[in-house]
């Protein structure tokens, strides 16, 4: 069986390999976290990026879509918090000269006694028919054990972090023993917070130059428009307003390909509400949006919630959807119940009133906020790590099929005459002509159908069409689906409502309406 490192590493290649991510500036040896998405990586984006956007926009009649500038007055973030409080916890090794996020090193090795645990569990299951109560005891003690250590552990840590102590973070790292993946010692420096903020100058001259910031999170756009929005859109609250784009952090430990970017982007939604009514809409928002990922057919198993230890500074109430990657479990998507925190920051540093007047209550109030957000660049790896498959065929051979949800496959068919001659590259052309309007699809007469259609499969293509020389006078072709690898003979002007019927997104986004 492949083991889960050598899925992750088989999955960069063929993201490489296959057009979908290049290491950025790769020519120059790469930029450290920071990906470029190729031809087909683009459109499978495209399409999650609508996907999204659809749900939000088009299926709730009071979620509208803005597109705010990356770069925002200097002051949103001194009131936004950011820079103040935007930082990671960093620790060194003095002997490797790496640096980690203190926490990440704790939280690592909490997993490390949770997977003790996860051992004894399976241990005690396969001797189930001779477990007798003195090996009951026994397991049952060493789980106890361990559960207390990681109890101890989160307890003192969700202290140290309260109470910003830093001082207590690194006595942490000391007292469980944690050594440095690269050197193995324990020689370590104090632990700093270190802020995640890009800042550049803007303006020519240095003199005048004001410093700002590229943005670490698309929300604070939202918030900054409340008002145009609220008033130009006369919306009513409830109300929300979403958008997608780019943000920027300076992460330490960036690692895990596409899972922790430098640039990355982002699809957050803010959902104004009544004061008071912040439970409700934050358990509404946390179904819709795992409903939202379990329409895409992946299996349920891979998602599940996890409520935050340690609060944002902004929020009153916090879960993550987290999604079991090649790595483990992490967060996928934060669900976040932000009171009225941002809007009533802008009001102060701006001095702009930021309320609403809610005529049914007759009084005006800064509405509190839900939101959802979701990396767009995790979320593509989530669909790539989940789909990517090798499999032996009945034949004995192997196939790499890369089965995306159709919906979102960046090619939805490929046109294939037998052979280069006789007609058959007309009749294909004039397919793609009557499809090329409503999909993405290709051409291509290279190599037998066999290569042609492995090397469909391994970009995730649901179907492949091919044109023979019978297609000459039956107008009919063979269609091959990814999945089932059957093959049927369809009439040539059939082929449209076929392939709606599997890779349209409105038959996705009717599951979730
Ligand atoms: N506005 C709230 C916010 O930004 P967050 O938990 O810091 O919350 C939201 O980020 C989502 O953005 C995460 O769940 C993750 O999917 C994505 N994300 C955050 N940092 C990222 C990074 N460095 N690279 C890629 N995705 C990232």
């Amino acid at each position: 069986m492949t083991q889960p490192e050598d899925l992750f590493k088989n999955l960069i290649s063929h993201a490489k390999e296959y057009g979908f991510i290049f290491q950025s500036s790769e020519i120059y040896d790469g930029l450290s976290a920071v990906y470029d998405y190729g031809q087909n990586g683009a459109l499978l984006k495209n399409n999650i990026r609508q996907y999204w956007w659809q749900s939000m926009v088009q299926l709730h009649e009071n979620i509208v879509g803005i597109d705010a500038a990356i770069f925002m007055h200097p002051t949103t973030w001194k009131a936004s918090g950011h820079v103040d409080a935007f930082s990671d916890p960093l620790i060194d090794n003095k002997d490797s000269k790496k640096r980690y996020r203190a926490d990440v090193l704790i939280e690592e090795h909490v997993a490390k006694i949770e997977g003790k645990i996860e051992k004894e569990v399976e241990k005690a299951a396969k001797r189930f028919e001779n477990f007798d109560e003195k090996m009951f005891r026994s397991t049952n003690a060493r789980v106890l054990e361990y559960q207390k250590k990681i109890d101890d552990i989160n307890a003192r840590f969700k202290n140290a972090l309260e109470k910003n102590d830093l001082a207590e973070v690194k006595q942490i790292i000391v007292d469980c023993e944690i050594v440095c993946p690269v050197s193995g010692s324990k020689n370590w420096t104090d632990v700093r917070q270190f802020n995640l903020m890009f800042s550049t100058q803007l303006g020519s001259v240095s003199e005048e130059a004001s410093t700002i910031y590229l943005r670490p999170e698309t929300a604070q756009g939202i918030f900054v428009n409340f008002l145009n929005v609220q008033k130009t859109g006369r919306m009513k609250i409830p109300f929300g307003i979403a958008q997608t784009g780019k943000a920027f952090r300076n992460e330490i430990v960036a690692r895990q390909f596409i899972f922790r970017m430098r640039e990355f982007e982002q699809m957050e939604m803010q959902f104004f509400i009544r004061p008071g009514t912040q439970k409700e809409w934050y358990d509404k928002w946390k179904e819709t949006r795992l409903s939202w990922h379990k329409a895409l057919g992946i299996s349920e198993k891979k998602y599940r919630f996890h409520d935050h230890i340690k609060l944002a500074h902004y929020a009153d109430a916090a879960c993550d959807i987290e999604f079991e990657f090649p790595f483990g479990f992490k967060e996928l998507e934060g669900i976040h119940s932000r009171s009225d925190f941002d809007l009533k920051q802008h009001e102060q540093f701006s001095g702009r009133k930021q309320q609403y007047f809610d005529p049914e209550l007759n009084q005006s109030y800064i509405p509190y906020v839900i939101e959802t957000s979701i990396g767009l660049d995790r979320m593509f790896l989530a669909i790539m790590a989940s789909s990517l498959k090798e499999e032996k065929l009945e034949d004995g051979s192997e196939r790499v099929v890369l089965s995306l949800p159709p919906q979102l496959a960046p090619i939805k068919a490929a046109i294939f005459p037998l052979v280069k001659k006789d007609g058959l590259p007309e009749i294909a052309e004039k397919i793609i002509n009557d499809l090329k309007f409503d999909y993405n699809v290709t051409y291509d007469e290279k190599d037998t159908v066999g290569k042609r259609y492995r090397r469909q499969d391994a970009i995730g293509t649901p179907y492949c069409i091919t044109v023979d020389h019978e297609s000459l006078t039956d107008h009919c072709v063979t269609i091959r689906d990814r999945d089932t690898m059957k093959q049927e003979r369809v009439a040539i002007d059939k082929l449209k409502s076929i392939i709606e019927q599997k890779v349209s997104l409105t038959s996705l986004l009717k599951k979730i309406a």
